[in-house]
């Protein structure tokens, strides 16, 4: 015999088990790493000192914290179980038994059955009455509130972004909602095309926003502050990229924040400005956008009377400032390919103007 008909033979199964056993470690670490890899980096919110990362488990509202308790209560009871039953089974593995069958215990009918009737019926039963009892009470408290028409607001989902209306004030803005704080208000949720999702972790669940139906949702945050959200229903190519943000102010500013963004956009004189604005119009951005005060009144598109209000650009993907934005008309597919946004072709004087009559629209 050869070598090589030797080394065709099975190998021999302690040899295939070590191979298995060295291997194993590397391959958990893949598993791992492949498992684990949704956790962070791509996807993530575009890192900002404004906001922190969304994390459900640090509620900043009444509903998020009925959420948040519902969860650790949940998670506590799976991990007893899931320790116990370990620990049932280690013991399962490891007891001794006796080597010859005269050793072998008497089967005990009685004990086996008290095992099945606590083990198997009453504690089980006695563990989803209390998950069946939480979950209730949690619905009950998260129910929505009466509120007053003027906190409605209206948030209609579209590919790959969030269009914003505040019906009482009469205006339209996109992906960034705020609202006031230690206040529930009432959103409105519809799509104008897809099944979207509304999550913003820290306030509240999830809810999506289906086309053709409204879905009611009571927001209130507990304190002001920034909070990230994200679409958590999968919605093509750029549903990663479909984030928003909710701005929670004390009712001052709140209000303040109302009144400006209901003035249509200042009327301009200044050279500059004016050669912006020609640029917008003769480039059919009007088209699609609006500008309230002007001959853009396209609805396609975000509103972007106060564009230069806004923190963010592209639905939560890009930080509000003038390269980001001069990138982001330049080329948009290159920042979330497949969106509506076509490139517009423009020289660097027309695009420099352009960014400076976007960058006025306070
Ligand atoms: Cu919209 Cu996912």
């Amino acid at each position: 015999m050869n070598i090589e008909q030797r080394d065709n033979h099975p190998k021999p199964l302690s040899t295939r088990l070590q191979r298995y056993k060295t291997r194993r470690p590397g391959g958990l670490a893949l598993l791992a790493g492949l498992l684990l890899g949704g956790c962070a980096g791509e996807g993530a919110p575009p890192d900002n000192p404004l906001w922190d990362t969304p994390d459900m488990l640090a509620p900043a509202g009444p509903a998020a914290e009925v959420i948040a308790g519902l969860w650790w209560l949940l998670f506590s009871m799976a991990a007893v179980v899931f320790v116990v039953v370990l620990a049932l089974f280690v013991y399962a593995l490891f007891r001794r038994r006796g080597s010859e069958p005269e050793e072998v215990k008497e089967a005990n009918p009685r004990l086996d059955r008290l095992l099945i009737v606590v083990g198997g019926i009453t504690i089980p039963a006695l563990i989803l009455a209390v998950v069946f009892i939480a979950t209730v009470r949690g619905l009950g408290a998260l129910a929505a509130p009466d509120i007053p028409e003027e906190r409605v607001i209206e948030v209609v989902g579209r590919q790959w972004w969030w269009e914003v209306h505040y019906p009482s004030y009469q205006f339209t803005t996109a992906n960034e909602i705020h609202i006031p704080v230690g206040v529930p208000v009432q959103l409105r949720l519809t799509s104008a095309d897809v099944i979207h999702s509304f999550w913003v972790p820290e306030l509240h669940g999830k809810l999506d926003l289906m086309p053709n139906d409204i879905n009611f949702l009571s927001l209130q945050a507990g304190e002001p502050g920034i909070y990230y959200g994200q679409c958590a229903e999968f919605c093509g190519l750029q549903h990663a990229k479909m984030g928003l943000i909710v701005v929670a102010q004390p009712m001052e500013e709140y209000l303040l924040w109302l009144e400006q963004q209901q003035q249509p956009a200042a009327e301009v004189s200044e050279e500059e400005l004016l050669a912006g604005q020609r640029v917008f119009l003769s480039s059919d951005c009007g088209e699609c956008h609006t500008i309230r005060g002007t001959d853009a009144t396209g609805i396609l598109g975000p509103d972007l009377t106060h564009l230069a209000s806004r923190l963010t650009l592209a639905a939560g993907v890009l930080e509000n400032n003038r390269g980001n934005l001069g990138g982001w008309i330049s080329n948009p597919q290159s920042i979330k390919p497949g969106n509506k946004m076509p490139a517009v072709d423009l020289t660097g004087p027309q695009l420099q103007s352009l960014l400076v009559y976007l960058e006025s629209l306070e």
